[in-house]
Order: structure tokens, then sequence, then C-alpha cells
């Protein structure tokens, strides 16, 4: 396990440069095992839940090359074996070779997947998506096994726009056929750069960014160069921080129009925000104000930066409410920040009260997920004093080169193995 030290109350200023985006790479990895032939991904953030995705993609015996931000994947010889348990509970993205596999053996054999606490994470609307398309789906203690004669294009409504549902449903399209419709399909970002990575592949998808996607079957994908779209929720973490304690910190690399939602929220607290074209640039105001947040699938509030959010409004002048949508158990962070001196409380289970402003004491202090060890980070940075912050191994999950980073803008934070 790592541990992260950092001592606190510094202002940030200069530069930080955003990485590709997580939740888009944990999903073009497993989508380039489709391919007939090689693939080159790049802006592939370093990340542990790429790690992870390299091991599965090595069990099954694809060629992979990491270079850098470059992976070059060549899955033409891979065999059809069974994911076991240890690699595919590492992360939750695993449940994406479910739709490639199955697209391209018509078989796959993998265990539930893992990934952090936030909420119960059922996959019943995947596993519903791929018996509409014709699969037979068996569960025996988390082993799934879901097989096909043959995948038909069939018309799927989702209950809810479920990204990760929306995306392995996408994927065993791709090879299915006929035509499939998903309605009701999830509009992040991420959906738009896999559905062009596989048309980069030659594919045929239509209407990715938008609640209906269309998906014409075809039998053969060639090789293709893409680059993952920078990480909107990154980008969010980083504007958050600076919002507390930047001077002039600018956030690169990035496209502000993925971060409508929150540029209007920090616009609502206050922040003094200079809008690039590819660059956003913060800096602190005097004083921030209280806001309420409610989150909601693209485009409106991310889940993803509801908890350091939270952080910033410990920091607010006044009252704020947040209310979660998306998972029931997305606010084990405000334990920690209570600890810090924050003045936090749960009105339901998906419902927080914050009252600021509170100053924040540095502590020792527990991550329980990667977004809250995010919030927990953005607290030490603005503490006075020493934060330690333990299981900081779920913050690599999702957030590249974090240390380096934040050093180069003036943090005093570091990174050390414990335990
Ligand atoms: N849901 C179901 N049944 C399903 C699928 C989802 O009931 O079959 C429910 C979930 O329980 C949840 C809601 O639908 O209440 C949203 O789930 P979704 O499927 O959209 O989420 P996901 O695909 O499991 C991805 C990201 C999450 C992010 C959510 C929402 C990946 C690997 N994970 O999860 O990212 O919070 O979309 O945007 O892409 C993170 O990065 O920290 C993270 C948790």
């Amino acid at each position: 396990m790592y541990k992260i030290t950092i001592n606190g109350n510094k202002t940030l200023t200069g530069e930080i440069k955003i990485s590709g985006s997580k939740n888009s790479a944990v999903a073009l990895i497993p989508a380039a095992v489709l391919c007939d032939e090689e693939v080159t991904i790049a802006n592939v953030p370093n990340i542990s839940d790429i790690d992870a995705l390299d091991d599965i993609l090595n069990f099954l015996g694809a060629k992979v090359y990491r270079n850098e931000d470059i992976i070059k994947i060549d899955s033409k010889n891979i065999t059809n074996r069974k994911i076991p348990k240890e690699i595919a509970t590492k992360l939750r993205a695993s449940y994406y070779f479910m739709g490639a596999m199955l697209s391209k053996f018509k078989r796959v054999e993998i265990y539930f997947p893992g990934g952090c606490s936030i909420g119960a994470r059922p996959i019943n609307l995947h596993l519903k998506g791929f018996e509409a398309m014709g699969a037979k789906v068996e569960e025996n203690n988390n082993l799934f096994t879901i097989t096909a004669d043959e995948l038909k294009g069939a018309k799927i409504n989702l209950e809810f726009a479920s990204v990760g549902a929306t995306l392995n449903l996408m994927l065993a399209a791709v090879k299915a056929k006929g035509t499939t419709i998903i309605s009701n399909a999830a509009k992040e970002p991420h959906i738009v750069n896999v559905a062009t990575f596989l048309n980069n592949m030659g594919a045929k998808i239509t209407g990715a960014g938008t609640s209906e996607i269309k998906i014409e079957g075809v039998d053969y994908l060639h090789s293709c160069f893409h680059e993952v779209v920078p990480d909107y929720i990154e980008t969010g973490t980083y504007m958050i921080l600076a919002s507390i304690i930047g001077d002039k910190l600018k956030i690169s690399n990035i496209i502000p129009d993925h971060v409508e939602s929150l540029i209007s929220k920090l616009e609502d607290v206050g922040a003094i925000m200079e809008i690039g074209v590819d660059f956003i640039t913060i800096s602190r105001p005097k004083k921030l104000k209280a806001t309420n947040i409610k989150t909601q699938v693209y485009p409106g509030f991310p889940t993803d930066l509801q908890q350091p959010m939270a952080t910033l409004l410990t920091q607010a002048n006044g009252k704020s409410i947040i209310n979660e949508t998306i998972w029931e158990n997305r606010f084990l962070n405000l334990k920690e920040l209570n600890k810090m001196g924050a003045t936090t409380d749960l009105l339901t289970n998906q419902k927080a009260v914050i009252i600021g402003p509170t100053k924040l004491t540095g502590k020792r202090i527990k991550a329980t997920d990667l977004r809250g060890a995010a919030s927990l980070l953005i607290a030490g940075l603005i503490a006075s004093g020493t934060t330690v912050i333990e299981n900081a191994d779920y913050i690599l999950r999702g957030y590249e080169d974090i240390v380096y980073k934040l050093t180069n803008v003036g943090a005093d934070i570091k990174l050390e193995k414990e335990g």
C-alpha cells in the first residue's frame, strides 16, 4: 500500500497538463481485442487500471507493446480463456471484455468485475442487452459464462443511461449480424471516443454522443491509430483545486466543453476563470460562495467530481447541499474531512449538507475510493500542517503522475510505500 504525505496551504501556480481519459482508455483497450489486425492507441494514461487491463491482454495471449503514452495491441492470435478472478476483480472495466470477447468468439467466461465500493454496481443492463442480441447468460459464484450461436442486432432500450452498459453493448454489436439500436444511451465523451475508435477500424456506428446509437454489424475490423480524449474528470479535479488555492493555475490540453457543468458551478462559487480553446486558467476568489450540487448523467454535473467538489464546499461561505443521484455510497470521504475540521453531515445516504467555511488541519486520514481519495488530497493541499493519506493506491488508479504534476505547481507532496 502507498501513503501520500502533504504539507499543505501552499498557493499553486504554473501549468498542469491533462492526461488521456481513464474511463475512455479502460474501454478502448478491451475494444482493441475486436480488431483483426494491430491497433495503436496514443495518449494512454499511465495509471494502475491500465496495468490491470494489460495483465488481462497478456493472459489472453495478445501482443502488447507499451512505451510512454502509446500502446500497440495485436489480438490476432488471442485465445478465448476463462479470465480468472484475480485479474478480473482488479478493476471495474474488466467487464468490457464481456462485450468484446462475446463479439469476437461468441463466448466469454469472466468473473464479476471489481472497482471502487461506491454502491451496489449491478450489471443487469449489460446482461439484458446481451440476451436481447441472442446470447445466453449463466452465472455461478460470480463467474459469468455468456454464449451465443449467433449474435443478432437488436433494439435495446436502457432503463438507465449507463456508461458501462452502453459501451459493452456497443462492443457486442460491432460484429453482430444486422443492426443494433441502443436507446436511452449514455452520452459521456468517452462513448464518442470509443465509437470513433471502432469506426476508425471499420465499424459502422452512428449517433454516439446522442441518446440513440445505431450499430450495423461488420465482419472485419482493420488496423488503426487512435488517441484517447483528454480526461475531463482529471481536468475537473484540478479546476476545483485551483478554485480554492490556485493563483493563475493553468490547466491545459483539455476540452472545455466537456466540463461545462463544472464551469457553471465554479462561476456560482466565485472562481476567477479564463477559458481558452484548450485550457482554463483559474485563480481563487477572495471568498468562495456556497452552492448546491446534484449529480446527473452527462452533460449534467458528473458524479466523479462530486467528492472533490465537497472539499471545495467546506471552504465556501454558507450552507451547501449535495444530492448524489448515481451512486448509493459516495460520501465516505466526508467522515475523513470532518476529522480535519470540516462540518458535514449526511441527510440521507445520497444527500449531504456542508457548512462552511471551516479551517482544515492536517491529519492522518484514509482513502476508501478513487474520487474520495481525490477529495482528501485536495483537503490535504489546502489544510494547514501535515496530512497523511493512507490507502493512496486508490488515487493511482485514476490520476497519472499526480505527485509530479502537483509538485511542479508548488505543492509539497510525497508518495511512499507503506507496510
Ligand atoms: N446500473 C444498473 N445496472 C447496470 C449498470 C448500471 O443499475 O447494469 C446503475 C448503477 O448501479 C449506477 C448507475 O446505473 O447507479 C450508473 O452506472 P454506470 O453503468 O453509468 O456506471 P459504470 O459504467 O459502472 C462508469 C465509470 C464510473 C462513473 C460512472 C458514471 C468506468 C470504468 N467507470 O461506471 O467511474 O462514476 O460511469 O459516470 O468507466 C470513477 O472513475 O471513479 C468511476 C467510478
